[in-house]
């Protein structure tokens, strides 16, 4: 039977391919170490659970109004109002079943057939496929010559008559790089200029850490408002992958349509998820703060660990939990008499030989490097980490 051109052309997603694998091996006894998956390996806070039980006492099992339950998008404005100073009414909101639909949404009510999005590379892997499940066209600009933050001057040369938007993401998955002020608005002009909508995705903007700071485009650059549509969610910020919520927010006339187009495909995010939200978001800041810790010590200790490896090197994250590690001067060469041609053959003896388990680059439009997640306890970061070490030092 036939499948449509569409779905044909999409790749299933890299990261959750490789967790995939990981757990087969796993089931099989093996003791594998997975640094794949981009997920807090953290309980969710008390106040899910509390939420979400008082929700199923009190019977609310009913669809939920398609753009949220009132009260989560009220907690939602007041939020960037507290934390960015930003005016977001209630109405601006939309809730969805995690970040990652809510930016399909957004492509979908921006995109027409044949248009181009700007990518700034590495960029996520779900980015690519989405823009072409709308029918775009994926543009990317490549970063990795300029410390992965775009050159201005690069980005405009990219831009086309058919270009409607520039997709970015900062704190960065897969780089763990921020954009700074000059950067931002920067790419804010240049979307002034060319008449382009911004889409930013901040689903890290709270794992932090140092003395980074994290700045929404609309407080350095007001002017940005009706063209930016913003996406958040509590997956990363509070350990609330499972729960599938995320939101976005921009001016109205594109909110209405996402909405509509929201009523159409899931009526709405599960309501019981919803109050789980609202709860983490009302009383979890305690529980963040200590997650966002128990990262920063992480991140130390997984750079430290890896600075003294052979033949890699990386910049240091400033946000997110991954790491992305160069592996140039690993290719072409032969780990045990096997050559490792690409960084797709590099994970795949890595996880063969030493049972650890790290994304491609190629996944992310970067060949050449491996994306390593640290949401993942500290002694599995030491052993995964020394396997890593074992399996560079054997690369000759
Ligand atoms: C950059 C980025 N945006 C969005 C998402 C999706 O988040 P959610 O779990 O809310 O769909 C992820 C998750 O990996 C991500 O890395």
């Amino acid at each position: 039977m036939k499948l449509s051109q569409r779905i044909m052309a999409i790749k299933p997603s890299a990261t959750l391919a490789v967790d995939a694998k990981a757990g087969e091996l796993k089931a099989q006894g093996k003791d594998v170490i997975s640094f794949g998956a981009g997920e807090p390996d953290f309980i969710s806070p008390e106040a899910a659970f509390a939420y979400a039980r008082r929700a199923m006492d009190e019977g609310r099992t009913h669809y939920p109004p398609t753009p949220g339950i009132p009260e989560l998008r009220r907690e939602i404005s007041d939020y960037y109002k507290r934390r960015f100073g930003l005016p977001v009414e209630p109405a601006q909101i939309v809730v969805g079943c995690g970040a990652k639909p809510m930016i399909y949404e957004a492509l979908a009510a921006i995109v027409d057939a044949g248009d181009e999005v700007i990518l700034l590379a590495p960029t996520w892997v779900s980015y690519i496929e989405q823009i072409r499940l709308v029918d775009g066209k994926v543009v990317v600009v490549d970063t990795e010559k300029t410390n992965f933050v775009p050159d201005l001057q690069m980005t405009e040369q990219a831009i086309t008559p058919r270009t409607t938007a520039i997709l970015l993401n900062s704190p960065s998955n897969p780089t763990g790089i921020m954009y700074g002020e000059d950067i931002l608005r920067g790419l804010g002009a240049l979307a002034v200029k060319h008449d382009l909508w911004l889409i930013w995705d901040e689903i890290y903007e709270q794992l932090v850490y140092g003395e980074n700071r994290h700045f929404h485009p609309l407080q350095l650059m007001p002017e940005l408002a009706e063209r930016i549509i913003t996406i958040n969610g509590v997956s990363k910020t509070y350990a609330m992958t499972g729960w599938r919520i995320g939101y976005a927010w921009g001016p109205r006339k594109v909110m209405d349509k996402i909405n509509a187009f929201q009523s159409h495909l899931t009526s709405g995010a599960t309501s019981i998820a919803q109050w789980a939200a609202l709860g983490v978001m009302r009383e979890s800041e305690a529980d963040m703060r200590k997650m966002r810790d128990a990262f920063q010590a992480r991140r130390s200790l997984i750079c430290g660990l890896l600075a003294v490896m052979p033949l890699i090197s990386f910049p240091e994250p400033q946000g997110a939990f991954y790491v992305f590690i160069n592996i140039k001067n690993c290719l072409n060469k032969s780990y045990k008499g096997q050559l490792l041609q690409d960084d797709i053959e590099f994970c795949a003896a890595l996880l063969e030989a030493e049972l650890v388990a790290v994304v491609p680059g190629s996944a992310f439009f970067a060949p050449g490097y491996l994306r390593v997640s640290y949401a993942t306890g500290e002694d599995a970061i030491r052993e995964g980490m020394s396997r890593l070490r074992r399996f560079l030092e054997e690369i000759k």
